[in-house]
């Protein structure tokens, strides 16, 4: 609930097209249906900023595909950052590793051919925005207020909080911050997300809205 005004901080149960979700569910990536409609859901509610929606860690494009459609829902666009060279946990011989993202030629990881595809077969080109590169870097070059920002990149305590402080101070008034992978308990995950949702309540700046899985939405103030 926002607490000066009783309005709970995601009105809209929108969900994305028919073709969207499909793609969504085809999509390699790690986003649960159930967050993946949440998140939905407060990309078309901050859309209506007419502001852009950024995303940090855009992998192979599966919550990508969610902003790109509420960014044409609300005629705005979707920003996704990643050097597509994977987190940490994605490096070979790691629990999340994916083999078939490698490019062989450089030996190293490479989901930036994946996610073009990805949007490619959605339809969802032209809504997107793709900054490949250091998160941190993007964000201390960038200059525009955003109407969402949703964290969801390295999950380390290093890279979350270069998010977290990287980003918000470009998220406008009445913006949404969006966090994944937030686990109170220390058995279920890692704790750098929850570190990062934990300063943002702690800081005023936020009013505390929905949780869905490991998802959490935080309206700005
Ligand atoms: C958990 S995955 C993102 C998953 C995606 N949001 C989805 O739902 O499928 C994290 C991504 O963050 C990227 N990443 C990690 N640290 C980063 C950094 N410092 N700058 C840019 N991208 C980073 C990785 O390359 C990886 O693709």
């Amino acid at each position: 609930m926002n607490q000066a005004t009783d309005e709970p901080v995601t009105r809209t149960a929108a969900r994305p097209e028919p073709r969207t979700l499909a793609a969504f569910e085809a999509a390699k990536g790690f986003m649960p249906r159930d967050e993946g409609l949440a998140l939905y859901a407060a990309a078309v509610e901050a859309g209506a900023l007419g502001l852009p929606l950024l995303e940090v860690g855009t992998y192979c494009g599966r919550s990508t595909l969610l902003l790109a459609d509420a960014a044409r829902r609300a005629g705005v666009t979707a920003l996704t950052v990643d050097h597509h060279r994977g987190s940490e946990e994605q490096q070979p011989g790691w629990e999340y590793h994916d083999p078939e993202v490698v490019d062989p030629v450089v030996g190293r990881m490479d989901t930036l051919p994946t996610f073009r595809r990805t949007l490619h077969a959605a339809g969802l080109e032209e809504h997107v925005v793709a900054l490949v590169g250091r998160s941190p870097q993007v964000a201390a070059v960038w200059g525009t207020p955003l109407g969402l920002v949703f964290i969801d990149g390295g999950h380390t305590e290093e890279h979350a909080t270069a998010d977290y402080e990287g980003w918000t101070p470009h998220l406008a008034p009445g913006g949404l911050l969006v966090i994944h992978d937030v686990f109170p308990d220390p058995a279920d995950g890692g704790q750098a997300p929850h570190h990062i949702h934990e300063r943002a309540l702690a800081s005023g700046a936020y009013t505390p809205g929905p949780a869905t899985g490991s998802l959490r939405v935080l309206r700005r103030r």
